[in-house]
């Protein structure tokens, strides 16, 4: 185990080769205001019981807020929403719902987002520490996709860059 010799440009180059989905994680501020996270290391982890997963960094500010209300309901974006992954990967911006279009989830009153191609409604089961980050564990409450008749396109981030799922003839 030589962890030392990582150097963290070349793990952020190479893991960045890694593909993910572009998901919002949302919640409620102490104040009951609504809060949201750009994450990417979104995950299913079990079906049964229904299990899903994140990892927000440990010097994260709103996360904290977002753990003492106790749920978060995660945001699938579409490829048509890079404009959310950027506005909610900011940190210290006022108002950062400011003509986001939103309704509170009925199981945790989480933000769900207009346009999120899928969400999941969930109450929080665990975090464990995981080096800078937390492993958040999250109980599946309620979850949804749009209708597959409107060819829904998913969001997706790699080598640093936004772009959208092209499926092979
Ligand atoms: C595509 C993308 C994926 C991200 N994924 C994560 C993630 O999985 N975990 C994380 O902690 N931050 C992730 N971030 C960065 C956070 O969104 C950003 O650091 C966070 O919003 C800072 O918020 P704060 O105000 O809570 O500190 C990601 C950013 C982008 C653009």
């Amino acid at each position: 185990m030589a962890d030392d010799s990582i150097d963290p440009i070349q793990y952020r180059r190479v893991l960045g080769h890694f593909p993910t989905g572009v998901t919002v994680v949302t919640g409620l501020a102490e104040d009951g205001g609504p809060v949201g996270l750009t994450i990417g290391s979104f995950t299913s982890v079990s079906l049964d019981p229904p299990l899903v997963g994140f990892l927000p960094m440990v010097n994260s500010d709103r996360w904290p807020g977002m753990r003492s209300a106790g749920v978060f309901c995660v945001n699938v974006l579409a490829s048509d929403q890079g404009e959310l992954c950027w506005r909610f990967a900011k940190t210290g911006l006022e108002d950062q719902f400011a003509g986001v279009e939103w309704h509170p989830s009925n199981a945790t009153a989480s933000p769900i987002l207009e346009g999120a191609i899928a969400w999941i409604d969930c109450s929080i089961e665990g975090v464990v520490d995981a080096g800078d980050h937390h492993f958040v564990i999250g109980r599946v409450l309620q979850l949804e996709h749009v209708a597959s008749e409107s060819e829904p396109n998913a969001l997706l981030f790699f080598r640093g860059k936004l772009g959208e799922f092209t499926q092979h003839e």
